[in-house]
């Protein structure tokens, strides 16, 4: 054996495990690894197992290396040996593959192979091999050996090593499985170096979890090591030949990766089978887990437990047990690996779209785990990096869990009973400046410094770096990292022996760039002649050269590397000459203070003359000269502005406290405050240079406290809860970021006597440019407790309320993404009643990243962890969302419908209107047409630009612009127009039929002429509307509607053009629900032009969820125009036919459609305009060009792709690796996928449904379908959107393609749709129409279900039918609709308002129990008819007549349809009263006689009694001229008051009708399809009338 050696042995390391060495670890192991196999695990037959990624990789060396060896080995052995059999297996690599049925595969395999007992199988892989194979291994004929050769991070350093294996069921994952230990575990680092970085970086989540809880010096090597060990992985030197692989970064990451092995390693030999220190290995995971569990496929295991980890560090933090230092450290170190910190991290949520993490679910999952006690859960406690508070996990309430987890936190008041303690001492947050300034100070001095309160930051951290690489001091932790103890080096630095780095850190970069220069030349080595500084890409951009060329011209050489003017900086060490150096000011004070900071060690005393003007910033300066001072350097400040530094050395003070952050320190004072207590803090006084350092003396002091200041110390003691003085007039401008915290105190402030309270703070102009619009955002916020604010020109007035009066905002506040108000407005929360509930809470990290644990710990307030969902949904309806305020424009030519279509959309959103020429006309104070006269076209042209941009500028949010049709003649505002897209903004085209346009411009004079035809003006500008809009809507007849009155064909047009706009800001955007459990179809249409097919539509949409348009399938040939226009104007006809959503579909030839497949480039501009058109949903092929997909991806904002695949080859198999990899790749594009293939049988469809099986449960919507009669099986069981036909198109789009109604009968023959049995109950009811409403409902559909009548006086009687489990819903009328309710398990909000209960419908809830829940549809019937009929505004009134039962559903109709004024006649007033007294803001108003004049005349008049009373109806009711009469009562048809009002010129909607439509609601509700309206409504109303 020992003469057996082509290459030098690679050196190895081995970790013993469970008393053995068995992993092996190292470079290059292969052949040391195969050797080893063969002698050490001596078998007849290897088998290796791993998936094709790898196997493209590899498979092919590692099978040939094998067999030779192995016959080399052979040979040594003797004559008679046979070598061993090397046979391998190959499975689909990713998680899917972890099955029972992949087991079951490989066992069969080996089966065939005649494996016997044997057998060593080599489990060569990620984890998922691993895990598979290992307990493959583990029940193969009891049991066979098995090797490990990890090959992804994770896998080396977790999970190879333990012998735990599993495969993954529907039910969860890793849930069967063995014990099963591997006799070797090879981690040979070179295979890392094809694993992709994402993969990488999720191995690293468990490398710096292990580093976390167990070594700080593994961990500092992994803080250090970012870069080379990236570098080591991700940019391999492949052509380094083999003896000398280890690069210095190779060994760090071999050291790493040991360090973890070694210590998992270690936790499985002391604990194999996991009672306590196996826990430790959990943290993170506890709360990782919970993520993974939703997360499940869009992020990745070590993506989530980076994320838990987090959370968890958080929650040691909360409890006492950790500091902020160690939680800053843990958050930095795994960022810098690329990992994801939390679920708003901006890749995570482009990854995760609309799945979201509810504490209560997240809270849920956690619940499951077994080592839980009570509503205690076990939690890995971290107490500082390395170190664990126990040796095991923790418990730790739920409530401290929920409280981190929570988005948001509601802050309650104190009382007297909370524990705010009357005197608080505490330090805040240090300042920046100084920490910086400091630690350059201490470590160029001599002697030994305490520095205590050093801000924690990633500005710090890469300064303290870069000061240790300079070999310039020494540097230790004391206190958990409370305390940096410095020694100093005395400014004796070396060529450091790699590049200084300085990320995106401004201060340090410049401060570093001198410190350079006084490197001295003796340092200098053969490999390190130079100091390089740099930093990362933004920084690269940042400039420096004011600064460099001082230094150069004072003899430094410093060349740049990269960019003239910017980091990359190479110095050369030849010491700071000094002397005068003459330095350009004007741009930053930081060049100053650099200069200053490292100017006594310069070989002259230097001279700094500040050139170039105006000095910014001279407060910096001063500190900078102030704090040399208290380090032993005197500066001098001569005539001007120079100054002179004498030589010398600085000294270290023992101790230096850095000061507090003056803006941070305002937020306890003021709490001080506002709450009545004494705070002290004791790193702040009047000494400070920090302008905000005055907020006590200048602010709280008028305002009523006691304020005590030595230099570095401030006292604030608040007056008693409530008596804080307002401030007539404050100029803040010296500490502007201090105004919030002024606000939120003068909020509560208020004078003893009676009085205005108003606070004017002025002098803050440039807060509206902060983090947000902080003057907007204060007034805003205020507003929502009920305190008057309003904007000065450069500032604030606010109206003090009493403390008493406040209202915490139910929604809670919104903190606009800034630190700055989060905390202002938690000081306002320690005295609001009942609580403040701040959003965002996570904000404060900029500053003050335990701000939350310390204003509870420490200040003694009391929170509370709320998870408020609603924060994305109410974005449009809330004004003060600021993004998605965006204005947005809309062109077009004159005449199409802007300013109307503006108009409504400006009350939709409760924008403000302006239309660009009315604007231009009144700024003018001319007209366009005069101006043209005078001034000729060119000049309009200009200034039209001009104001265009103004109004752009001035109105970028919350308001609608429509512009001028010629505004995209003009270059300059086409690109304004193109800009405001690229930044996301939204431009409507509205485009109109050119010839309706013609028409109705030739009626308007009022508007200069073309002076050309409107066609020709089209054509030259269509191209530009395209080009400058995102969006293009086809208005239909607007100008129809607006002159003739015809309500309703106006309503469908403006419903219309509602759901594009919400579509297009997202605010509902008409998509089926995925998570819905019920089946969902949609209809392709298949007509070759639409516009014949009219009244066909609303009979082949029964029971749809949305409709495909098959775009391929239409054909222009009897129009002119571009086949766009045509499509446009096909899509713009089926949208005024039907509400639902529309799949936009261009199938091409090769997947079986009609569009060519030489038109690529066509069939994506379709699909693009599909994206302009709003349509909810386009199908894009998955076969094409990824560019072009991609690019379809990056324009798609609210629509939803549908990947879709067809295998019309009829080749691919479902259990095949082809259909895996196409529905990956579709996975991956796109939001849903859809595979279709061709079913030869019927065991096709099973096989379809075994693929289904194999996906996980919450996986992305999938449309599989079989072709072909022999495929209809797998059509029926489809369960997300089942393309559907009817037999009313001209062709079905697919062969064997079924309508609803035979998919339901089928499901009802197969046992998938029981039947249920639907009741009317009540008396008297025989005449009833309902059962020919839901019977033809039901027939129509094929659904199996029946309704019948159950009349009885006793309500008693039905519940016998309430049990029964047939029972599938009930209408109920007279006398049950109030005694019905104690045999449900709930009512809805409408049943519960309008008191009476017409409707049960059987649900089912989470647990899958049934539950009976109590509804009204009266009140639907009502509103749906009403609603087109009426423009309902705030003048419009109503009039019901009667105060029955009905009368409170015709009550509740008419308040949702926003009608405020509501008149109400009965007979008996009294029953009036009492419906006043149960809605009182529904602004009823009784009135005694029909008669009577009324001050709003009615619009709508409602009558709930019966026909056959004998009331009068006066003229005088009829007043409005043209309303609407609604008729409750449906016998006879034509009462007097319908006769009587349509005489008056009124629309009459009868009582039938309102029952039907009541009755269509309910069909819906029971059984969520869409009902059959026109059927349901001609059966109905023959049987009606025949009756
Ligand atoms: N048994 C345990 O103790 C334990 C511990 C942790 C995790 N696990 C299990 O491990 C699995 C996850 O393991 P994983 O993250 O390694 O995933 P994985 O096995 O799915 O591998 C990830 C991907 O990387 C590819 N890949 C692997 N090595 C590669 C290489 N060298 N070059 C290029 N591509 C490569 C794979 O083909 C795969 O697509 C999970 O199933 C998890 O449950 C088990
Ligand atoms: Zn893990």
């Amino acid at each position: 054996m020992s003469n057996f050696s082509e290459q030098p042995e690679p050196s190895i390391t081995k970790i013993s495990i469970l008393h053995e060495e068995s992993i092996i670890l190292g470079f290059h192991l292969t052949e040391y690894m195969i050797r080893d196999i063969i002698l050490n695990i001596p078998v007849s037959t290897y088998v290796l197992i791993t998936d094709s990624t790898l196997a493209s990789l590899y498979l092919e060396n590692l099978s040939n290396q094998f067999k030779k060896i192995a016959s080399k080995l052979t040979l040594s052995k003797g004559n008679n040996s046979v070598p061993p059999r090397f046979i391998s297996y190959v499975i689909p690599p990713g998680e899917q593959s972890k099955t029972r049925e992949t087991k079951s595969e490989i066992e069969d395999f080996l089966l065939s192979q005649t494996c016997t007992r044997d057998t060593c199988i080599i489990a060569f892989g990620g984890g998922v091999i691993g895990d598979l194979c290992g307990f493959v291994a583990a029940t193969f004929m009891r049991g066979v050996p098995f090797v490990q050769v990890p090959t992804t991070l994770l896998a080396m350093v977790d999970a190879s090593i333990g012998g735990k294996t599993a495969v993954d069921t529907p039910h969860g994952k890793n849930l069967i499985g063995a014990f099963w230990q591997p006799k070797r575990i090879f981690i040979d680092i070179i295979y890392l170096e094809t694993l992709s970085e994402r993969q990488f970086t999720n191995g690293m989540a468990e490398v710096i979890k292990t580093a976390a809880i167990w070594k700080e010096s593994d961990f500092v090597n992994l803080e250090n090591g970012v870069a080379s060990i990236r570098d080591a992985v991700l940019n391999p030197k492949r052509d380094v030949p083999f003896q000398e692989t280890r690069t210095p970064s190779q060994s760090l990451l071999l050291s790493v990766i040991h360090s973890a092995a070694e210590f998992k390693a270690y936790v499985v030999t002391n604990d194999e089978r996991e009672s306590g220190l196996r826990g430790l290995l959990n943290f993170g995971h506890s709360i990782g887990h919970a993520i993974e569990a939703i997360m499940y496929e869009v992020l990745l295991h070590g993506e989530c437990i980076s994320i838990g980890m987090v959370k968890e560090a958080e929650l040691a933090r909360s409890l006492g047990h950790l500091n902020q230092v160690a939680v800053g450290r843990l958050i930095r170190c795994l960022e810098s690996y690329g990992l994801p910190i939390s679920l708003d991290d901006k890749k995570v949520r482009e990854m995760v779209g609309d799945r979201y993490c509810s504490v209560d679910k997240l809270m849920d999952i956690m619940k499951i785990d077994k080592k839980n006690i009570g509503d205690k859960k076990r939690i890995v406690i971290l107490s500082g990096i390395g170190k664990t508070l126990e040796q095991k996990a923790t418990f730790v309430s739920d409530s401290c869990i929920r409280k981190v987890l929570s988005p948001a936190v509601l802050v309650n008041p104190v009382t007297s009973s909370s524990n705010l303690s009357k005197h608080i001492t505490m330090t805040t947050p240090g300042s920046k400046s100084i920490s910086n300034r400091v630690l350059v100070l201490s470590a160029l001095a001599t002697g030994t410094c305490k520095l205590k309160g050093l801000l924690h930051s990633d500005d710090t951290q890469v300064m303290l770096a870069a000061l240790q690489n300079l070999g310039g001091a020494k540097f230790e932790w004391e206190d958990n990292g409370e305390t940096l103890v410095v020694t100093g080096g005395g400014g004796n630095l070396k060529v450091p022996d790699k590049d200084i780095y300085l990320g995106n850190a401004g201060t340090a970069a410049r401060f570093t760039t001198t410190i350079c220069t006084l490197v001295s030349a003796e340092t200098k080595t053969v490999t390190k002649t130079h100091t390089i500084v740099t930093g990362n890409a933004r920084m690269k951009q940042r400039p420096i050269g004011p600064l460099v060329d001082a230094l150069r011209e004072n003899g430094s050489q410093i060349r740049y590397l990269e960019n003239e003017g910017c980091l990359p900086l190479e110095i050369a060490p030849l010491g700071l000459h000094g002397g005068v150096i003459n330095l350009s000011a004007s741009i930053s004070s930081q060049y100053v203070s650099s200069i200053l900071l490292s100017a006594p060690y310069a070989n002259e005393p230097v001279t700094l003359s500040l050139t170039g003007g105006q000095v910014i910033s001279q407060p910096y300066i001063d500190m900078t000269i102030s704090m040399m001072n208290s380090f032993g350097i005197k500066v001098e400040r001569l005539d001007g502005d120079v100054y002179r530094i004498p030589k010398g050395c600085y000294k270290n003070p023992s101790e230096y406290i850095v000061e507090a952050d003056a803006s941070s320190a305002t937020y306890p004072l003021a709490i001080a405050a506002i709450t009545g207590i004494k705070c002290t803090l004791p790193n702040i006084g009047s000494a400070s240079l920090q302008g905000d350092a005055a907020f006590a003396v200048k602010v709280l002091k008028p305002m009523g406290c006691e304020v005590t200041q030595t230099a570095t110390s401030t006292i604030v003691q608040g007056p008693p809860i409530g008596s804080l003085r307002p401030l007539p007039q404050i100029d803040m401008v010296t500490m502007t970021d201090a105004f919030l915290t002024a606000s939120v105190l003068a909020a509560v402030a208020s004078n003893k006597g009676n009085g205005e309270c108003i606070t004017r703070i002025t002098g803050v102009a440039n807060q509206r440019v902060k983090e947000c619009n902080r003057i907007a955002a204060m007034v805003n916020e205020l507003s929502k407790f009920g305190v008057t604010a309003s904007e000065l020109p450069d500032g604030i007035q606010i109206n003090g309320a009493k403390i008493q009066s406040l209202k915490g905002p139910e929604k809670g506040v919104k903190c606009y993404d800034d630190h700055r108000i989060a905390m202002s407005f938690s000081v306002l929360g320690c005295v609001v009643p009942n609580g403040t509930i701040i959003l965002e809470k996570k904000c404060v990290e900029k500053t003050w990243p335990d701000w939350w644990d310390d204003l509870e710990s420490k200040l003694g307030v009391k929170l509370d962890g709320l998870d408020i969902k609603q924060q994305h949904d109410s974005l449009v309806k809330d004004k003060t969302e600021v993004s998605r305020d965006r204005s947005l424009i809309f062109i077009g030519m004159r005449g199409v419908g802007k300013s109307t279509l503006g108009k409504i959309a400006a009350n939709l959103l409760s924008f403000q209107f302006i239309d660009v020429d009315e604007y231009f006309e009144t700024t003018l104070s001319t007209t366009i047409s005069k101006f043209i006269e005078k001034q000729g076209w060119a000049a309009f042209r200009e200034k039209e630009f001009e104001i265009f941009a103004s109004i752009l500028q001035k109105y970028p949010s919350g308001y609608i612009i429509a512009c001028g049709g010629g505004i995209v003649e003009t270059p300059s505002s086409r690109d304004l127009l193109k800009a405001y897209i690229r930044e996301n903004g939204i431009v409507v085209h509205i485009v109109r039929d050119i010839k309706e346009i013609e028409e109705y411009l030739n009626r308007d004079s009022t508007r200069p002429a073309y002076g050309e035809s409107i066609l020709d003006v089209w054509k030259r500008r269509e191209e530009w509307y395209k080009e400058c809009s995102n969006y293009e809507f086809f208005s239909i007849t607007a100008d129809n509607y607006a002159t003739d009155y015809d309500p309703s064909c106006w309503y469908t047009e403006e419903t219309n053009f509602i759901r594009f706009l919400k579509f297009i800001i997202g605010y509902e955007t008409n998509q089926v629900d995925n998570n819905q459990k019920d089946k969902t179809f949609f209809v392709s249409l298949t007509y070759s032009d639409l516009s014949s097919a009219s009244q066909h539509i609303p009979t082949i949409t029964h029971g749809v969820d949305a409709i495909e348009l098959r775009v391929d399938l239409l054909s222009n040939n009897l129009h002119s125009g571009s086949f766009v226009d045509y499509v446009s104007k096909q899509l713009a006809f089926l949208r005024r036919l039907s509400t639902l959503p529309i799949i936009f579909t261009v199938r091409s030839q090769g997947q079986g459609g009609k569009f060519p497949d030489t038109q690529e480039k066509e069939m994506f501009f379709l699909l693009l305009q599909a994206l302009k058109w709003g349509c909810e949903y386009v199908d894009v092929e998955i076969c094409w060009s990824q560019d072009l997909i991609s690019n379809l991806i990056k324009n798609k904002k609210n629509t939803k792709l549908i990947g879709s695949w067809h295998d019309v080859t009829g080749t691919a198999k479902w259990d095949g690796e082809e259909i895996r990899q196409r529905y990956r790749t579709a996975k991956e594009y796109c939001d849903i996928i859809k595979i279709v293939c061709r079913a030869e049988s019927i065991i096709d469809n099973f096989k379809l449904q075994g693929f289904i099986l194999s996906l996980k449960t919450d996986t992305k919507p999938i449309i599989t379908i079989n072709m072909g009669i022999e495929g209809q099986l797998s059509r029926i069981l489809n369960e997300f959107l089942t393309p559907v036909t009817h037999p009313l198109l001209p062709s079905k789009a697919a062969p064997g393609q079924l309508s609803i109604s035979e998919i339901h009968q089928a499901l009802h023959l197969i046992g998938q749709l029981p039947k249920k049995n639907y009741y009317l109950f009540g008396t008297p009811i025989s005449h009833s129409m309902s059962p020919t409403i839901h019977n033809t409902g039901f027939k129509t559909l094929g659904l199996p279900h029946y309704y019948d009548l159950f009349e009885s006086e006793n309500v008693e009687d039905v519940k016998p039918i309430l049990e029964d489990s047939q029972f599938g819903g009930a209408s109920v009328t007279i006398p049950h609709k109030l005694n019905i309710m104690k045999y449900l398990d709930r009512l809805s909000e409408h049943a519960t308002i309008i008191g009476a209960v017409n409707t049960i419908i059987v649900e089912t809830d989470s647990n899958g129990n049934r539950k009976l829940v109590g509804d009204n549809t009266d009140w639907l019937g009502m509103f749906h008819l009403i609603k087109p009929l009426v423009k309902i505004d705030s003048t419009t009134s109503g009039l019901i007549i009667g105060a029955g039962g009905t009368s409170r559903a015709a009550l509740y109709a008419l308040h949702q349809l926003g009608v405020s004024t509501i008149y109400m006649y009965n007979r008996t007033q009294s029953k009036i009263s009492d419906l006043v007294s149960q809605f009182p803001t529904y602004g009823i108003i009784p009135i005694t006689s029909l008669s009577q004049t009324l001050t709003q005349s009615p619009q709508i008049i409602i009558s709930s009694i019966p026909a056959t009373s004998n009331m009068e109806f006066p003229d005088e009711i009829f007043q409005f001229g043209k309303g609407v009469i609604v008729e409750m009562a449906y016998k006879p048809r034509r009462t007097n008051l319908l006769k009587k009002g349509e005489e008056k010129g009124w629309i009459g909607i009868e009582g039938i009708q309102i029952l039907i439509e009541q009755g269509i609601h309910q069909f819906e509700k029971w059984t969520k399809r869409k009902a059959p309206r026109n059927f349901i409504k001609d059966n109905t109303l023959e049987k009606y009338n025949s009756a």
